[in-house]
């Protein structure tokens, strides 16, 4: 099994840190379903890591933004809200989205309300075979080890179009995409320098540029002009619906991989559930300028069917909490707490949907004592 995240990886977040105290601070915003669950189970590792390294400390302040926010205030967000994040180093994010709250109005008026002002344009998804998880592909004659890295600011996503005609037969709706040369060349060098970092330097550029003309033609004129700066990289191009059957296909011949907003949306769900559930899948909104804090969370939402029953799998906000750890400069931590999470899982200490029959504070409590008996 993959250890943890390549030591080029980490080389790499640490030469772009800029933290100078050893004492950060975090913003939690546990928000909706089982978000709450998660985040405290997050927190409580993440307390237990700190107490018990003595390198650097960590505060967190509790932002109770979300959806009964919402049902009470009117907004998800308190005015001046976003403003207030510049504050912290880091947000610790759970999940939005009530049932009785439509998913656009929640989307819209929390996470997509933090990712567009604070331009966190780059969504980075690292996709793991877990030790102690199911492979659903007998293709997967390996652990797989991908990074997904999705444009989070545009393209598809970006909130423009409209509704005309409403209520009539011929009601028209349109979704435009947006695609800049401004908005596709950071992600992509973003993407290049990712990919560098990993020992296969090896960069699939994920596009549609045979049906979509316009745009996605743009992301490939890019893409070709970025790889000469990188010429130590080696890459290719995919189409989208070609990219689902190789990675079920051929899964070893991918590494880091680069697409739009919409596309690495679908595609990094995919690769969760080939990796071996939706919960143990992490995800950081990163502000690559580090002119804002970054946003880390599990990549799954805020699963209804289950919120409240102390079930969720607590890893996916776990392993959000150490990305966030590596992207301060605090790498070394991050190691130490993945190794835990690792071999905890390795033991069959998991959740229901890895097929476990622990609940969500047993889990973080084995991660607990791990990281206490492994120090
Ligand atoms: P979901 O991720 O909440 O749930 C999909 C399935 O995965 C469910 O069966 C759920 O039980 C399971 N699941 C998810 N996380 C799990 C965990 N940690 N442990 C065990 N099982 C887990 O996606 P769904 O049902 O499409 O969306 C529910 C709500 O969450 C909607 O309101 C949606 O808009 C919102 N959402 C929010 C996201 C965010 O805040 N970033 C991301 C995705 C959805
Ligand atoms: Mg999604």
């Amino acid at each position: 099994m993959p250890s943890s995240p390549s030591s080029a990886h980490i080389t790499w977040y640490r030469l772009n840190m800029t933290n100078k105290s050893k004492n950060y601070q975090i913003a939690c915003i546990p928000a909706d379903g089982i978000g709450p669950e998660v985040i405290s189970a997050a927190v409580d590792v993440l307390k237990v890591l700190t107490d018990t390294l003595k390198t650097f400390s960590l505060e967190f302040t509790d932002l109770t933004w979300g959806s009964d926010h919402y049902k009470k205030h009117g907004r998800y967000i308190p005015e001046g809200g976003v403003e207030s994040l510049k504050q912290y180093d880091a947000i610790l994010f759970g999940s939005v989205g009530a049932p009785d709250v439509p998913d656009h109005i929640s989307l819209w008026g929390l996470l997509l309300a933090m990712r567009g002002p604070m331009q966190l344009y780059a969504n980075v998804r690292p996709v793991r075979s877990f030790p102690g998880t199911r492979a659903y592909l007998t293709s997967m004659t390996k652990p797989i080890d991908w990074m997904i890295v999705r444009e989070n600011s545009e393209g598809e996503y970006a909130g423009q179009g409209g509704r005309s005609h409403l209520r009539q037969p011929w009601e028209t709706a349109t979704e435009v995409a947006i695609f800049t040369r401004v908005g596709i060349e950071r992600i992509m060098k973003f993407a290049f320098e990712m990919a560098r970092s990993r020992p296969a330097k090896l960069l699939t550029v994920v596009t549609k540029s045979n049906s979509m003309r316009n745009g996605m033609v743009l992301w490939d004129e890019i893409a070709a002009e970025v790889s000469k700066d990188f010429p130590d990289v080696i890459w290719d191009k995919m189409l989208v619906d070609a990219m689902t059957v190789r990675m079920v296909t051929n899964p070893h011949s991918l590494d880091t991989v680069l697409g739009t907003n919409l596309h690495m949306d679908i595609i990094s769900d995919l690769a969760a559930a080939l990796a071996g559930s939706i919960g143990i899948a992490p995800s950081s909104n990163l502000d690559p300028t580090r002119k804002n804090p970054s946003i880390f969370e599990p990549v799954h939402g805020s699963a209804f069917d289950i919120t409240g029953k102390g079930v969720a799998n607590p890893v996916a906000a776990i392993w959000s909490a150490a990305e966030l750890l590596k992207w301060i400069g605090e790498a070394e931590a991050a190691d130490i707490l993945m190794a835990s999470v690792e071999r905890v899982c390795s033991k069959g200490v998991v959740t229901a949907d890895l097929g476990g029959q622990y609940n969500t504070k047993e889990v973080t409590a084995a991660i607990c004592e791990d990281i206490k008996e492994n120090k």
